[in-house]
């Protein structure tokens, strides 16, 4: 049965600028992330300073903006001191979050000249799980410090710029080394922050906020730190994995409605703290870990018993429903432009990665690389406030949800209007109709592309790399509006843009 659904855009009804830090990635030392993905010197394409130029290229074409780094759980037992100096003079570790190896080959200084080779900002973690605030304000005067203290001289070179720290990484958790209560951890972060503001008043500073939103301290550990870190931070974190639960395909499919409702319950959270301060202060949000993850499968492991460098963990591989899944994730981040700030899909290498790398062998784009890589490319200008008419359907988790979502961006600057649309339904095509008279003289179709496979299991892999792959889709434009059928488990884009505009563009 075919489904009928439309939208209501208005360039005028602006949610917020398209925010470049919406399509942040995340490198933990974790697995095989650092170490077999952005490194790995041995390998035939690797450049002067160990890192995989394939991975590289994948990573500049997939669009990131901005990269958390160096964890995760890991970075609460990190020891960022050990990864600096000669190589050869570098401790070997422990990691307790991953019972694994670090070498400590690649620090913060490697990381740094990766980042400018990606071309991507740093967020950098810091670790409040062992440490505190003297080792806080020791990681940001080496990163960030002018030449002439003690710290700084050591870094030998010019100050890195990071403008976004995280004070600490789901300090909410019981798996997390260090892990705190609200109150606890809601006077550490405060007191990390004043400190680190008082040492460079124009940082960024994050608040851990929810592992996940079935937290049993979900809401109630957001009031407790930012009441008593409010004044110190910007931003709480929110961190979500969604994966098919007992193989509930419908529900897994609607995960961005709990994404939505994350978002709105910590903003409405923040903004009730902030009102009980009498501040007209916002605290925004920095989803900095988000995506599918396979993550019931990987708890059901046993702990491995011996300490590997490097091992393979939670290399998960993707299917064309979990594409589409990241591809509403997306659409939600970007409806929420207004308060989320900052987002990252955790992670970007091999550890439940849009991007796979094997050794000495080839790199390659898994299926969730094309919803993040187009979305990158094509989200520009203003996120659009849209109505969605859509028909619903029933799911155990989260009950009755649209068919249909959507987000849309227009560029006031170019007249781009681009527009991104999931269709949940497992079996039924929809038929979008996109009424565009708001837009006044005609707009022509620039690029349209589906992700959709009758086979919702089929993955890329080193044999077949681009066996999933999104097409070229049709649309109609006609009447004064666009009109293109979503197949059943599909996310699309296209964009369009002013008659001839073309004409004056560069390249054209
Ligand atoms: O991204 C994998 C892990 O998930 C991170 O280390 C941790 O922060 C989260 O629980």
């Amino acid at each position: 049965m075919t489904l009928f659904a439309s939208l209501n855009l208005d360039p005028a009804r602006v949610v917020a600028p398209v925010s470049r830090r919406t399509f942040g990635s995340f490198v933990e030392h974790m697995g095989r992330c650092v170490y077999g993905g952005i490194y790995e010197p041995a390998h035939p394409a690797a450049d002067a300073d160990g890192f995989r130029q394939d991975v590289l290229a994948l990573v500049r074409e997939m669009g990131v903006s901005v990269v958390r780094y160096p964890g995760g759980n890991f970075v609460s037992g990190y020891r960022w001191e050990d990864g600096i100096g000669p190589v050869a003079n570098r401790p070997v570790r422990r990691d307790l979050a991953w019972h694994s190896l670090e070498t400590n080959e690649v620090g913060v200084d490697e990381f740094m000249r990766w980042a400018a080779k990606a071309d991507v900002e740093v967020m950098y973690a810091l670790n409040l799980g062992t440490r505190g605030v003297q080792e806080a304000l020791d990681v940001h005067e080496y990163l960030n410090q002018p030449e002439g203290t003690a710290l700084a001289d050591r870094r030998g070179g010019k100050p890195y710029g990071i403008g976004m720290f995280c004070l600490g990484n789901e300090m909410d958790g019981p798996w997390q080394t260090g892990h705190k209560t609200a109150h606890e951890y809601g006077r550490l972060a405060a007191e990390t922050a004043r400190a680190l503001r008082s040492a460079e008043p124009g940082l960024e500073l994050i608040a851990c906020g929810s592992s996940h939103s079935s937290m049993p301290t979900f809401g109630a550990w957001e009031a407790t730190v930012l009441e008593l870190a409010y004044d110190q931070v910007d931003a709480i974190s929110a961190h979500a994995y969604y994966e098919p639960v007992d193989g509930d395909l419908p529900s897994f499919l609607a995960s961005a409605v709990d994404m939505d409702h994350f978002i709105t319950s910590v903003t409405a959270t923040a903004d009730s703290v902030g009102a009980r301060l009498k501040s007209k202060k916002r605290i925004n949000i920095s989803f900095d870990e988000w995506n599918v993850w396979y993550l019931s499968e990987f708890q059901a492991r046993p702990t491995p018993v011996d300490w590997a460098v490097a091992p393979r963990v939670i290399e998960d591989c993707y299917t064309v429903a979990d594409a589409v899944v990241v591809g509403n994730l997306l659409i939600s981040l970007l409806r929420h432009s207004d308060r989320v700030t900052a987002a990252c899909q955790a992670q970007l290498v091999n550890v439940i990665a849009p991007i796979r790398a094997e050794p000495t062998g080839p790199a390659w784009r898994q299926t969730t690389f094309h919803p993040f890589a187009l979305t990158s490319r094509l989200a520009r200008g203003e996120v659009l406030d849209i109505g969605i008419t859509s028909p619903t359907y029933d799911t155990e988790r989260f009950g009755e949800v649209p068919v249909l979502d959507a987000v849309a961006t227009h560029d006031p600057a170019t007249g781009d209007l681009t527009v991104f649309a999931v269709n949940r339904h497992r079996t039924d095509p929809v038929e979008l109709t996109v009424p565009l008279a708001a837009f006044g003289a005609g707009l022509e179709v620039v690029e349209a592309w589906t992700l959709h496979d009758p086979d919702l299991t089929a993955t890329n892999t080193q044999l077949h790399p681009d066996r999933v792959a999104p097409r070229a889709a049709e649309l109609a434009l006609a009447d004064g509006s666009a009109r293109l059928r979503l197949p059943a488990v599909s996310w699309t884009a296209f964009r369009l843009a002013p008659v001839n505009a073309g004409a004056g563009r560069p390249g054209s």
